[in-house]
């Protein structure tokens, strides 16, 4: 059965990008068939995975059309796009700013809402099947783009970066989702909260993650916390590389493997719970 994973935060910056970018490039070098679908209007996954694909190819993929363009055509299969094995992508460009109106447009007034929020997952139904997991990258905002994402989801995973700011924008979060699931009637569950520590030793960072575990329950914190990785920030100029005699590419890739290998355990335990 294909999971549908949403990655948020109501926060930017925050890593949502960075961490279901390379989750889901790990998990597809394991061989699990993966779908990312970048919904941010800014496309960073995309810019990302196509500087990825010309690293493995030599040349820049080729975008059929813009997810904006596949959306009013409501077919999303004509711009699915392989970057490696077993890793498809949706890819983002900056026209989707206009997804908000569009789907205003399409489904005027207030009773027509909540068509609005179920659009993306109508039009993920016909091609999810193909994959294990489908990750959807969103803007960090309260917005129809994040509700559409969390309806067309099974479950979430909560990105938090140890700030304060970040501490809000994940609790605010929470209270969102169980706000839709009241609203849509359709639940999605929390595969975890993964905390992202950019500066070595900062105290408010020791504070927001033990914060983190009161508000989220420690059980339900990521053993494998992200630390600040240049090799992570060059990877955004370059694309993703895999030089076996690079060491910190090997140890770069080496930590999502092992975060990736927890992410899978976390979305069998929520099955064996039967939800
Ligand atoms: N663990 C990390 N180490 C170093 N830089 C990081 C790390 N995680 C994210 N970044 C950088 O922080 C910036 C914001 O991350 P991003 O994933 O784009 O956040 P979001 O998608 O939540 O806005 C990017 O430039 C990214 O390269
Ligand atoms: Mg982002």
């Amino acid at each position: 059965m294909t999971k549908v994973i949403t990655f948020a935060n109501f926060k930017g910056g925050t890593g949502k990008t960075t961490n279901s970018t390379m989750i889901a490039y790990e998990l597809a070098s394991k061989g699990y068939k993966i779908l990312l679908v970048d919904q941010d209007p800014q496309a960073n996954a995309t810019s990302l995975y196509a500087k990825t694909y010309e690293q493995l190819t030599g040349s820049r993929p080729q975008f059929k059309k813009t997810l904006m363009a596949a959306m009013q055509d409501g077919d999303l299969k004509q711009i699915i796009t392989p970057i490696k094995e077993n890793l498809d992508l949706l890819p983002s460009f900056t026209d989707f700013i206009e997804y908000p109106d569009f789907l205003e447009d399409t489904y005027p007034g207030k009773d027509l809402r909540p068509q609005r929020v179920r659009y993306f997952a109508q039009l993920l139904e016909p091609i999810k099947s193909a994959y294990d997991f489908v990750f959807i990258d969103v803007p960090p905002t309260v917005s129809v783009y994040t509700k559409g994402a969390l309806y067309a989801s099974d479950a979430a995973v909560i990105v938090l970066q140890t700030q304060e700011r970040s501490l809000d924008g994940a609790e605010n979060f929470l209270t969102e989702l169980q706000r839709l699931i009241d609203e849509q009637g359709h639940f999605v569950d929390v595969v975890g909260v993964l905390p992202v520590i950019l500066k070595k030793g900062g105290k408010v960072d020791e504070y927001a993650l033990e914060s983190a575990k009161e508000i989220f329950g420690e059980e339900n914190i990521f053993h494998n916390v992200i630390k600040h990785m240049d090799r992570l920030k060059r990877w955004d100029v370059s694309g993703i590389t895999e030089d076996e005699k690079d060491v910190h590419d090997k140890r770069t890739h080496a930590i999502y493997q092992k975060l990736s290998d927890e992410f899978i355990e976390r979305v069998n335990a929520l099955e064996t719970q039967g939800v």
